[in-house]
């Protein structure tokens, strides 16, 4: 057993540094190569024989009285630390910072993130109409009554609200109607914000999230994602984003893709079509996935209505700006797809909730 060191001097400052020298020596101790913390705990803290209990019992006798409180004190901090080096010598870091590092254990791995099949296709989308010189445009999620629906042609009450079932904020009630707030159902706001700062010639495309008061199911989520684009320049025609949208789902899903058009209806665009695409699963010979019929439908799209410009206009008057978008010189396209089924159907996915699930076991698929 070790020798138990003498204390003369009681003072603080002394105290101080008879501890500290007990502190590196039991630093030193579980530093040692082939430390044993068995031996350790039975050295330092045997209930008897234990050196903690010898030196507090040595160090208190000699003590006088007005001094036996600061060395409780001290006692009580050293424990700790013994402790601490215990367990974390037994639990063996001790062992990686003490120079007995096993250099043939495996080390621990980072693993590498990788995008979100969402993210993905996003981005895969808005890259093709990068390469046509497309612009990237981004809005808020929050939006106003005016730019979601009003400045869209989207009248109050009007029943075309009825096909985008609307989250909206609370205690909105004490605001005009067009400046309350609520979730965007889609991304054609955007259109609205980007012609107020910039005048024509317009191409743009707009990846984002969109909300709608929907109930989930394999097809559904309340939160998904649209691309938009939208196209405004002098002789601007059907023929334009008939084409453009013919080379964009080839780019996308393969150039043996065809693409057809069906008249539609978006209080935004006039005409309006839906467009489908063959099947990228039977080649449009009919099967299970396009319910038998060849196509699926993918899209809507259409010219831009003249009351989207003149909305336009009036607000650009009203922030101080020139009216520039004139009907009789300019016309527009625009058009929106959901990249939450083009995901699906790139990927095989066949439930729209995996996608916000954070499930790593679905995730890790796509790293
Ligand atoms: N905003 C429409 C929707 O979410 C899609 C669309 C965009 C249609 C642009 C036409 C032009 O349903």
């Amino acid at each position: 057993m070790a020798d138990i060191p003498q204390l003369i001097d009681f003072s603080a400052a002394a105290l101080d540094d008879a501890f500290a020298s007990l502190r590196a020596e039991i630093k030193h101790a579980v530093a040692e190569p082939g430390f044993d913390a068995d031996a350790f705990r039975l050295e330092w803290l045997g209930r008897k024989q234990g050196r903690l209990k010898q030196i507090g019992d040595a160090w208190l006798k000699t003590a006088p009285a007005e001094a036996k409180k600061l060395l409780g004190q001290r006692f009580n901090l050293l424990k700790e630390d013994i402790e601490s080096a215990f367990s974390a010598a037994e639990s063996g870091s001790a062992k990686s910072t003490s120079g007995t590092l096993d250099p043939t254990l495996p080390g621990a791995s980072q693993r590498l993130g990788a995008e979100h099949p969402l993210i993905r296709t996003s981005a895969e989308i808005v890259s093709v109409f990068q390469r046509l010189g497309y612009s990237v445009a981004l809005g808020p999620e929050v939006e106003t009554d005016f730019y979601n629906f009003e400045s869209l042609n989207f009248p109050p009450n009007h029943p075309a609200r009825d096909t985008q079932d609307t989250l909206v904020l609370a205690d909105q009630q004490s605001k005009p109607e067009n400046a309350r707030l609520l979730m965007r159902t889609h991304t054609s706001p955007v259109q609205i914000r980007s012609m107020l700062e910039q005048a024509p010639p317009l191409r743009l495309v707009i990846p984002g999230k969109v909300h709608r008061n929907e109930a989930a199911d394999a097809t559904h989520s309340p939160v998904f994602h649209q691309v938009e684009g939208l196209c405004v320049d002098t002789h601007i025609t059907f023929s334009d984003l008939k084409g453009t949208l013919d080379h964009a789902m080839k780019a996308l899903f393969g150039s043996s893709v065809k693409t057809r058009f069906f008249p539609s209806f978006f209080p935004f665009t006039e005409p309006s079509a839906d467009v489908q695409i063959s099947c990228i699963f039977c080649g449009g010979k009919g099967c299970r996935k396009c319910k038998h019929s060849g196509w699926i439908e993918l899209l809507g799209c259409g010219m831009v209505d003249a009351a989207v410009f003149h909305a336009v206009n009036q607000r650009r008057i009203e922030l101080g700006r020139e009216p520039v978008y004139d009907t009789e010189k300019i016309s527009g396209f625009a058009f929106g797809m959901g990249v939450d089924r083009i995901a699906m159907m790139k990927y095989g996915i066949s439930d729209i909730g995996l996608l916000y699930s954070g499930d790593m076991r679905f995730l890790e698929q796509f790293a």
